[in-house]
C-alpha cells in the first residue's frame, strides 16, 4: 500500500484548517474561549512541527507562550490574530482559518526538494484541542505524515465542521466516531491512511455528507446498509480496502463509486445509473456477480465504467452502445455473453474498449470509422464472423487485440498504413494468446 500512495518525495508542508465565513453569536472578548484558541494554536504548533523542524524558523512567528489579555476590549484583537497563516473574525477574537503554506514556514529547506522532507513534513498527531474548536468548519490536513489515532473527544466534537479531509497521512486505529451529532458535515475524506476495522453504522446520519473518501485503507466489514439514508451522496471511496459481503447501496445522487480491489460479493444494484447522474462507476478486482445493471448511462453522463475482473454475467446492456460520453470501458474478466451491441466499437469519446476474456459470441457490429480508439480488444471470446474492415481507419489505435476468438478475415490491410500503430500491437484473430504483431 505505501508504495500505491507514497512514490513521491515528499513536499512542504500544506496544512489548511479554513473554516467558512460566517461568524455570528460570538460574544466578544470571552477570554476563556479565546485563551482555547490560543491553546489551540500552541498544540497545533507543536504538534506539527517535527523536532527537527522545531529548531528551523518555522512558525517562528507563533508565540504561543504569550497569553491573551485578562479583559480584552472587543475592538482589540488578540495577538495571535497576527500569526502567520492566521486569520480571525472580524471582531479579532476566534480563528476563523488557519492555512499554513510552505511560505509561512519557510525554511531554506522549503525549496529544495530533498531537504523539505525532514523540514516540512507534518507529523505527529492531530491535536485533539482541533477537535473542541467551535467554529472550525474545514479542516484540510491532507498530504502529510500525520500518524496515531484520529481525536476522539468528549462532545461537542468538531461541533462545526462542513469539512474533514487528511486524506494521505498515516493514521491508525478505528475510524473516527464521526457520526450522530455531526450534521454538519459535508465532505469527508480520511481516504489514504492506515484506518481499521469497520465504518461506523452512524455514518449514514451523516445528512449533509456529499463526499466520503476511505479508499486505501485497511478497512474491513460489510460496508453498513444505513449508508444508504445518505441522500446527499455524490462520492463515495471504497477502494484498496478489504470491505466484504453484498455492499453497495443505491444512493439517489451518486456520481461516482470507486470500490475497486475489495471482496465484495452479490449484485450492483439493478437500479444504479437511474438517477441520471452517474459519471464514475469503478468496482475493479472484487466477486461480484449477476448482470450490468441496464441504465448504468441514463443520464448520458458516464465517463468511466471499470467492471473488469468479477463474475458478472449475461448480457452487455444494449444502451452501452449508445452512451456517447464514454471514454473507458473495461468489462474484461467476468462472465459475460450475448453478442457485443451495436454502437460500443464506434462511441466518439471512447479511447479504450477492453471486453476481453467473457463469453461474448455472435459478429463484431458492424461500424463507422471512429477516431478515438486507442485500446481494443475483445479477445478470449466466442466471437465469430469477420472483422469490420472499418477498423481499419481507427487512426489512433496502439493496441487491437482480437485472439483467441472464431473470427475469419484477418486485420484488414489499410491498418498497416496507421502510423500510430507503430510500436503497437495487432493480434490477429488466428494467433495464440500472447502472440503479438508489431505493425
Ligand atoms: C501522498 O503524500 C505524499 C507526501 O506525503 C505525496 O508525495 C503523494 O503525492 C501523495 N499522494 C497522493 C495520491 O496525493
Ligand atoms: C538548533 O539550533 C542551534 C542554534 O542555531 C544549533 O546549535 C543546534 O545544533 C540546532 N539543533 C538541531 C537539532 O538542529
Ligand atoms: C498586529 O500587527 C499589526 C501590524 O504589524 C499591529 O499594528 C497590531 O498591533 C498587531 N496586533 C496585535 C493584536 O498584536
Ligand atoms: C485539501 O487541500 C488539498 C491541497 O491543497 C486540495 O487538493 C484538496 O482539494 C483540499 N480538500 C478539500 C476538501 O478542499
Ligand atoms: C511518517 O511517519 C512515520 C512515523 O509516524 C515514520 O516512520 C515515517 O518515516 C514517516 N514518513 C515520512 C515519509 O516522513
Ligand atoms: C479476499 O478474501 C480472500 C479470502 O477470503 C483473501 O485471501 C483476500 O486477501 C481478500 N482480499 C482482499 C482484497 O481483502
Ligand atoms: C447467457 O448466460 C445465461 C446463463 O448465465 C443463459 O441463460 C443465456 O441463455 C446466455 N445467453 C446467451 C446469448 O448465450
Ligand atoms: C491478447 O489477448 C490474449 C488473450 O486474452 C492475451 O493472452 C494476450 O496477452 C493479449 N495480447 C496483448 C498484446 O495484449
Amino acid at each position: 500500500m505505501v508504495q500505491v500512495r507514497r512514490n513521491n518525495l515528499r513536499p512542504c508542508i500544506r496544512l489548511l484548517l479554513l473554516p467558512l465565513l460566517a461568524v455570528t453569536a460570538v460574544s466578544a472578548g470571552a477570554s476563556p474561549v479565546t485563551s482555547g484558541d490560543l491553546y489551540a494554536l500552541s498544540k497545533l504548533k507543536s504538534s506539527l512541527l517535527s523536532r527537527s523542524a522545531r529548531n528551523s524558523t518555522s512558525l517562528a512567528d507563533w508565540d504561543v507562550a504569550t497569553p491573551p489579555p485578562p479583559s480584552s476590549s472587543p475592538a482589540a484583537s488578540h495577538h495571535y490574530c497576527n500569526f502567520s497563516g492566521v486569520t480571525c473574525d472580524a471582531s479579532g477574537n476566534r480563528v476563523v482559518a488557519i492555512n499554513l503554506t510552505p511560505a509561512s514556514l519557510s525554511t531554506a529547506a522549503c525549496s529544495q526538494p530533498s531537504l523539505t522532507v525532514a523540514a516540512c513534513s507534518l507529523s505527529g498527531p492531530i491535536p485533539a484541542s482541533l477537535a473542541s474548536m467551535p467554529l472550525l468548519r474545514h479542516l484540510n490536513l491532507s498530504t502529510n505524515n500525520i500518524s496515531g489515532f484520529f481525536p476522539s473527544g468528549p462532545e461537542p466534537y468538531f461541533p462545526s465542521a462542513e469539512v474533514i479531509d487528511v486524506y494521505n497521512n498515516s493514521l491508525t486505529g478505528p475510524l473516527p466516531a464521526l457520526g450522530r451529532s455531526r450534521t454538519r458535515l459535508r465532505h469527508q475524506d480520511l481516504g489514504g491512511n492506515y484506518f481499521s476495522g469497520g465504518i461506523p453504522e452512524e455514518y449514514g446520519d451523516l445528512k449533509q455528507l456529499e463526499v466520503l473518501g476511505l479508499g486505501l485503507n485497511s478497512l474491513s466489514g460489510r460496508v453498513p446498509p444505513s449508508l444508504s439514508r445518505l441522500k446527499r451522496l455524490r462520492e463515495m471511496h471504497l477502494e484498496y480496502n478489504s470491505f466484504d459481503g453484498e455492499a453497495l447501496v443505491l444512493l439517489a445522487m451518486l456520481e461516482i463509486l470507486q470500490a475497486w480491489e475489495n471482496n465484495l460479493t452479490g449484485e450492483l444494484p439493478a437500479n444504479l445509473g437511474k438517477n441520471g447522474r452517474l459519471l464514475t462507476l469503478d468496482v475493479t478486482d472484487n466477486r461480484l456477480t449477476g448482470a450490468i445493471p441496464p441504465s448504468l448511462c441514463a443520464g448520458r453522463r458516464l465517463q468511466f465504467l471499470f467492471l473488469m475482473r468479477n463474475k458478472l454475467s449475461g448480457p452487455i446492456p444494449e444502451d452501452l452502445g449508445n452512451c456517447k460520453t464514454l471514454t473507458k470501458v473495461r468489462l474484461n474478466s467476468n462472465l459475460l455473453n450475448g453478442s457485443i451491441p451495436a454502437g460500443l466499437l464506434d462511441l466518439p469519446m471512447n479511447n479504450m474498449l477492453d471486453l476481453s476474456d467473457n463469453l461474448l459470441s455472435g459478429e463484431l457490429p458492424e461500424m463507422i470509422p471512429s477516431a478515438g480508439l486507442v485500446f481494443l480488444s475483445v479477445a478470449s471470446n466466442r466471437l465469430s464472423g469477420p472483422v469490420p474492415p472499418e477498423i481499419g481507419h481507427l487512426k489512433k489505435l496502439s493496441l487491437l487485440n482480437f485472439s483467441a476468438n472464431a473470427l475469419t478475415a484477418g486485420v484488414p490491410g489499410e491498418l498497416s498504413h496507421c502510423e500510430s500503430l507503430t510500436g503497437g500491437h495487432i493480434v490477429r484473430p488466428r494467433e495464440q494468446p500472447g502472440a503479438t504483431h508489431h505493425a
